[in-house]
């Protein structure tokens, strides 16, 4: 029967070391088993009928032939896609254990291929020319436009043949600044048509942290825009970029053009600063080129961009992506998690300056030929139903948001598929995401992944199986995730521990931009032989996977990552700050806000005006996304004998968790902690 051929197959794949959804088909084939499980949300039949993978089945015979035999199944997919010339063998090669020395990860070498021709020629070559390609919703009600497939390449070339005029070569860099308008992602593709790198900066982040990343790659061309409305809000973009660019000027990096798209709903012309012989404006010379521009082919190890995260220490990582792994596996991970289809319409509330924006906004889709809404706006404006008069203006079938979004309340019609990222989502709600947007009608795909990995690792395929509310369930194809305890030992069946995984996804980083060696230890020598992840996670009885946040010093607020210590350094930039302490608390909105503890310079008094002037520093510094929800001042922090910070403890005093502090009695002064529990609410 089915049920014994599937259990064969269970038992086959189990054997493979990747966690087995070990009784997931038993629970769909409805046996005893489903009747034990009270927090199962089965697929709807008539959603699993029309989905690529209906059944666990399907997924596991693909995923137990995407484990043992990852060459010919990656290059079954690749072939998919217009490569001007095809890979030499192997497939892949890789060394993912620092044992064996440096860490390398290729596929597809020796493949020549072009990511934007994937995405726009070959799509308009298929037939989809006239489609749209974008929709456009801006900040302001009533303000939108639309791109079709044919009119996206048009604008791309004539970027893409002025970015060749001022020089702009394969393998250099640029640098992108600009908030959500189209040139975003057009910006994005002329890049890769040409063989340059881009690295994209979220337009959130200050002129300081702007600066530091020009600084790191030394872009010939800066692409922004004077200005921009967030909400009510006006965001003078270009004004950071001026002080970036003077910032990095001194610093030795000198940028040549800085080009300026017009946004004049936010900013005129006449009113925005300008460098002569540096500014241009963007809509005034892009006009004088072709909009038809040749290919720059690049070897599929050829970079494509450059993306900066934070990690536990102070200076941001250039995560380093390449072209043709990266491209076979977001488009593959598109399709497949949000089970798409060509009649569908997406929309993910993703910013392009972060890497859901670059995997989901722009390639995965548009590789996919998909229908992309592109929003500028912020979701609670004019009021908290504009999420849901975008759905619906749209007809968006598709949607992929971060939990912190859940509290603007819709529930659209036209919805199929729903997608989470960015941070746990807890099963309350994961249930009201379910029952009030989808109308207990679409699956919800929680999709685990990070700026490293490129793609999705961990991610319901929808209508393939029962979900469990908060649960990303189970890998992807390819993937081989392993949970291992403190001493690096894999850990079988029920466990909770470390997320690693073992062997490389075409999808993977490379590399950190000019530091291999901080790659190296920063991933791959907390547990050799393994990526580590930096996230806890745990498995249960069946084999779902539940993430259960960061393990390091990097706190997620809103789905994005901040590291500790860059929010510690900005405090400790101000002249009256001693010492300070970042740790993560419980947000009700953020999921996690940042709480800091202070220590003053002797003799300074605490006052609200110094707070103030604190928060000020690291909204200067790093973005007003990063500033401190709470200053807790403490005359001194809990330490060890050898002067290391417990933050351990100043968690449980953020969270005011005050009877789990735990033995405080190692602490070089315990009085310290009776200070800052006095000094909580003052
Ligand atoms: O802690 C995990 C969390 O976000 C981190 C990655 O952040 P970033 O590189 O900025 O990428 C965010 C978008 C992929 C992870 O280490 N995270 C991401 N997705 C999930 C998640 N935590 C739980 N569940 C998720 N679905």
């Amino acid at each position: 029967t089915n049920g014994a051929r599937s259990s064969h197959r269970l038992r086959h794949v189990s054997s493979l070391a990747a966690p087995p959804p070990s009784r997931l088909n038993a629970v769909v084939l409805g046996d005893a088993l489903a009747s034990e499980e009270h927090d199962l949300v089965i697929p709807k039949p008539d959603f699993s009928a029309q989905a690529h993978f209906p059944s666990p089945a399907k997924y596991l015979d693909l995923y137990k032939q995407s484990i043992e035999d990852p060459a010919g199944f990656w290059s079954d997919i690749a072939s998919q896609f217009y490569w001007k010339q095809k890979w030499a063998s192997p497939v892949y090669s890789e060394n993912m254990d620092v044992r064996e020395g440096r860490i390398n990860i290729e596929w597809f070498k020796g493949g020549i291929t072009n990511i934007c021709y994937n995405c726009l020629d070959a799509n308009i070559a298929a037939g989809n020319g006239e489609k749209i390609a974008i929709y456009w919703e801006g900040n302001e009600l009533g303000a939108d436009a639309t791109l079709t497939y044919n009119q996206l390449l048009h604008k791309v070339c004539q970027l893409a043949n002025y970015l060749k005029d001022i020089g702009v070569r394969k393998g250099d860099a640029v640098v992108i600044y600009q908030p959500m308008l189209m040139e975003l992602p057009i910006a994005m593709l002329a890049c890769a048509r040409i063989g340059a790198v881009h690295s994209v900066v979220f337009a959130g982040f200050s002129s300081e942290s702007l600066s530091q990343r020009i600084v790191d790659c030394k872009p010939k061309v800066v692409l922004t825009c004077n200005a921009v409305k967030r909400g009510p809000k006006v965001i003078n973009l270009k004004d950071i970029v001026d002080a970036a660019l003077a910032e990095s000027a001194k610093n030795g990096t000198v940028v040549d053009v800085c080009l300026t798209y017009a946004n004049e709903s936010a900013l005129t012309k006449e009113s925005t600063k300008w460098v002569e012989g540096r500014d241009i404006w963007w809509q005034d010379i892009l006009s004088k080129y072709p909009n038809s521009c040749d290919v720059e082919w690049v070897d599929a190890e050829d970079p494509l961009f450059l993306l900066y995260t934070s990690g536990s220490t102070g200076k941001p990582k250039g995560v380093l992506h390449t072209t043709g792994g990266y491209m076979v596996y977001t488009a593959t991970t598109f399709k497949y998690a949000f089970d798409y289809k060509p009649s569908d319409v997406y929309w993910c509330t993703a910013d392009c300056g972060w890497i859901t924006g670059h995997s989901y906004v722009t390639y995965g889709p548009m590789l996919n030929g998909a229908t992309v809404v592109v929003f500028e706006g912020a979701p609670n404006y004019p009021d908290s139903g504009r999420c849901w008069d975008i759905v619906d203006k749209y007809k968006v079938s598709i949607f992929y948001t971060a939990p912190t979004l859940f509290v603007t309340r819709y529930s659209r019609k036209s919805l199929r598929v729903l997608g989470s990222v960015g941070e746990p989502i807890n099963p309350s709600a994961w249930r009201w995401f379910f029952n009030v947007v989808g109308d207990s009608r679409c699956p919800i795909s929680d999709t685990w992944w990070q700026t490293e990995t490129g793609g999705f690792l961990i991610t319901p395929l929808p209508g393939a199986w029962p979900q469990k509310p908060g649960s990303a369930t189970f890998p992807f194809f390819g993937v081989q995730p392993v949970i291992v305890d403190e001493k690096g030992a894999e850990l079988e069946g029920e466990c909770s521990g470390y997320l690693c995984v073992k062997s490389s996804w075409p999808g993977a980083f490379r590399t950190l931009y000019g530091d291999h060696e901080r790659y190296e230890t920063t991933y791959f020598s907390a547990f050799p032989g393994y990526y580590f992840s930096g996230d806890g996670c745990s498995r249960d009885k069946d084999g779902y996977h539940w993430l259960t946040g960061r393990v390091d010093d990097v706190i997620n607020v809103s789905g994005h990552r901040i590291g500790t210590a860059e929010v510690e350094s900005a405090l400790v930039s101000h002249p009256q700050c001693a010492e300070a302490a970042v740790v993560g608390v419980e947000h009700e909105v953020k999921g996690q806000g940042i709480y800091a503890f202070v220590t003053l310079v002797e003799g300074v008094p605490y006052s609200d005006d110094l707070r103030k002037s604190l928060i000020m520093n690291v909204r200067k510094q790093i973005g007003a996304f990063a500033a401190p929800d709470k200053i807790h001042w403490a005359p001194g922090l809990p330490k060890t004998r050898s002067g290391k910070i417990m933050r351990r403890i100043l968690r449980k005093i953020a969270s005011r968790q005050l009877d789990e502090l735990g033995d405080t009695s190692t602490l070089a002064e315990p009085g310290v902690v009776d200070q800052l529990i006095a000094l909580a609410d003052s």
